[in-house]
């Protein structure tokens, strides 16, 4: 029985070629990238790289990834695995070269791999994930498969919580803001990422009001009917301001606050159906860590922000119907959010800027969120204005 076989899952594997033979004298070496994870009763070894996996079928072949990750010749590796003969050795390195997962060693001890610019700036992560998100280099199932629809029910569009203390948001006159709002051309010339602000002055709780209303109220909620494997099913999805693949809109909002007239500091839930804030915890050391990570971010001081609003994801509200490339979209939309809250920031003469991480372990813990169901994505940084003559940017 072979210790481990071929599965090419590419039209782009050329299955004419003949495998690569093995060199007895040469060091081959396994690429960076490949990995090996257990997929039900399978463990396979895989890699971003290739057109074919391997699926491993002796254990001999599992204990082979990590002598090859040190680079071996067949024999050294026959070697170092117990029970594994040199043919057995040879047909492992055979199959990871024949799969792309291998290379030979140099005298200098480099391999084609190591020594290829473009390639050296991929993290393993990211090309793990942008080749198993992108149609191309994978044969999973991909897009609105509605994955679990005949297992549970999916997740509601807007998060079922209730808190102790809530604060009604004002809401505004959207004719009144149609009427007066600079046009979309002069906000889009005029946006720029603004990280101080007035002190004496600060944002207003009727400006977050209005804030997250033009950002991310809900507007409407309809129902979709379903069709699967004789399932039928009628799933919930909404309307915001900003657009949402499926229009699902896993997002929550979240207001982390420092200093804002009207408000406690603290955290905040955003409830987008109702329009109000519920009040998730006060000054915690945890909400202090997130005042802090965004102050660090923009190489301010924690005392100087105002407002953060942290954007997470319902995973399971979005995952439950997409494959494969659920986390990926969840990301184009903390993308899509980020420009409008700029955009509405900039009309509204509030300062914004985006921040390119947090600290998911800390938010879930100030939340109080399972962190495999809901943390965050994204965080954004609001503010007032200085008066225009004390006011810079990184421009
Ligand atoms: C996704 C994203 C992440 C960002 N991350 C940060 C950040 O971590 N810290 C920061 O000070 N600015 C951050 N910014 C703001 C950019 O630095 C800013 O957009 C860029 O310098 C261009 O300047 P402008 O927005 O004023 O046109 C981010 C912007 C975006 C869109």
């Amino acid at each position: 029985m072979a210790l481990l076989t071929l599965e090419p899952f590419s039209d782009y594997f050329d299955t004419d070629a003949e495998a690569p033979a093995v060199d007895p004298a040469q060091t081959y070496k396994l690429s960076r990238f490949a990995y090996l994870h257990q997929d039900g009763d399978d463990t396979l070894i895989e890699c971003p790289k290739s057109y074919a996996r391997l699926v491993v079928q002796a254990p001999q072949a599992a204990a082979a990834f990590g002598v090859v990750g040190k680079g071996c010749t067949a024999e050294e590796l026959a070697e170092a695995v117990d029970g594994l003969t040199l043919e057995g050795a040879t047909e492992i390195l055979g199959a990871l070269l024949h799969a792309g997962m291998a290379e030979a060693v140099d005298a200098d001890g480099n391999t084609p791999e190591s020594q290829d610019q473009v390639l050296r700036s991929w993290e393993f992560h990211d090309l793990l994930f942008h080749a198993r998100t992108r149609d191309g280099r994978h044969n999973y199932p991909a897009g609105g498969t509605y994955r679990f629809m005949t297992e549970f029910e999916s997740p509601p569009p807007v998060k079922a919580v209730a808190f102790e203390e809530t604060i009604p948001l004002f809401r505004p006159d959207l004719d009144e803001i149609i009427a007066h709002d600079p046009t979309l051309t002069e906000v889009q010339e005029a946006r720029q990422s603004v990280r101080h602000y007035d002190r004496e002055k600060p944002i207003t709780l009727d400006q977050l009001g209005e804030f997250l209303y033009r950002v991310a109220r809900i507007v409407d909620f309809w129902q979709l009917p379903l069709r699967r494997q004789g399932v039928t099913k009628r799933m919930t999805v909404a309307q915001r301001p900003y657009p949402s693949g499926g229009a699902l809109y896993e997002q929550e909002f979240y207001v982390v606050v420092n200093q804002c007239d009207g408000l406690e500091s603290g955290l905040y839930h955003y409830d987008p159906e109702r329009h109000q804030l519920g009040r998730c915890c006060g000054r915690t050391e945890e909400v202090e860590t997130l005042i802090a990570r965004m102050a660090w971010a923009s190489n301010t001081t924690p005392e100087t922000r105002q407002v953060g609003i942290i954007l997470t994801a319902r995973f399971q509200r979005f995952a439950w119907k997409y494959a494969s490339i659920a986390y990926a979209l969840m990301l184009k939309h903390a993308g899509v959010v980020y420009q409008t809250m700029y955009l509405v920031a900039t009309a509204m003469n509030l300062a914004p800027s985006g921040i390119g991480n947090g600290n998911s372990e800390v938010f879930a813990r100030a939340a109080g969120t399972n962190y495999y169901e809901e943390t965050s994505i994204g965080e954004f940084m609001l503010g007032s204005k200085l008066p225009p003559e004390q006011m810079y940017s990184l421009r």
